[in-house]
């Protein structure tokens, strides 16, 4: 277990080995998320927000034929569910009492394979407290291409045009601290309704990412869940979304990502979005 002290620099609490780029609020680092975590101190984070691979195959299922850059997203299903129990225990220790840990993630083969129960499930195990589970509608129910037996009880499929945003906390369910909320009166009122209704991201050939989320989802918790200030990590970083959206909302930052070529569209957008904050 490593000591955390007082006095320094918040950047500085973070091992300097494998950083693959830094603004003054946040750092990204480049290579696998256990072994990166497992050198951070104790209660260095506020709030965890991500997404892992879903074990979906992708890049060669039916409907994401792009593979991801380095990562294998066809895993047994329950070595694949191992390896995110022990990355998310490790991200239990890095949390104060209080903290949280929001995972966005997508059930497989029309349901048949519940991947978020499963989660639910090693998470509890763990000892993160359920928080809420938050369903989002991608609003794309006319993309529909599946329907197993048409017209027949036999085998219809359910396509499922929705995912899930599991949200969990350490110990207790109220943040321990308090601090400045950017949050407006509108926004609380709609986001705080668990059903969110907003479109998937339009600009994975853009960035050359086959698995983004939209900015509206890190967005909407971010705001519903932190304090301004507060740090932000993303250890399934891929072309950095969360990292982007906590640099605009003032939070710092730290990313982890496997890929090279993620990590480099990461630092583009950063240092877009500051060419036109300053
Ligand atoms: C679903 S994507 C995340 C996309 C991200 N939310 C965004 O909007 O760009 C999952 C990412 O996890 C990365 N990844 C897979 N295994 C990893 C590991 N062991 N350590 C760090 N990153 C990993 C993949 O390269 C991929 O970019």
């Amino acid at each position: 277990m490593v000591e955390r002290s007082e006095n320094i620099s918040w950047k500085n609490i973070f091992p300097n080995e494998n950083r693959y780029f830094e603004t003054e609020k946040g750092i990204l680092y480049l290579g696998d998320a256990l072994e990166i975590l497992k050198d951070f101190l104790d209660e260095s984070i506020d709030i965890v927000i991500t997404s892992p691979p879903y074990n979906v195959d992708l890049g060669n299922n039916k409907y994401h034929k792009r593979p991801y850059d380095l990562y294998n997203d066809n895993r047994e299903h329950h070595e694949y569910i191992a390896w995110l129990k022990e990355i998310f225990a490790e991200t239990y220790r890095l949390l104060p009492r209080g903290g949280r840990v929001c995972i966005n993630i997508g059930d497989s083969k029309n349901g048949a394979v519940p991947t978020s129960s499963d989660v639910i499930q090693f998470m509890k195990e763990i000892g993160y407290i359920p928080y809420t589970h938050i369903i989002w509608d991608k609003m794309q129910i006319r993309n529909r291409a599946a329907w197993g037996s048409f017209c027949s009880p036999a085998a219809p499929s359910f396509p499922t045009p929705f995912e899930h945003i599991l949200v969990f906390a350490k110990e207790t369910r109220k943040l321990q601290k308090r601090g400045d909320s950017d949050l407006t009166k509108e926004e609380f009122i709609e986001f705080s309704i668990a059903l969110w209704r907003f479109p998937p991201e339009t600009r994975q050939k853009q960035f050359g990412h086959p698995a983004m989320f939209p900015e509206e989802l890190p967005y909407r918790l971010i705001k519903m869940l932190s304090w301004i200030g507060d740090t932000v990590l993303d250890m399934f970083a891929g072309a950095g979304t969360t990292l982007v959206v906590a640099e605009k909302l003032r939070r710092k930052w730290i990313g982890i990502e496997l890929s090279p070529a993620y990590c480099a569209v990461t630092k583009k957008r950063i240092a877009e979005l500051q060419s036109k904050l300053f």
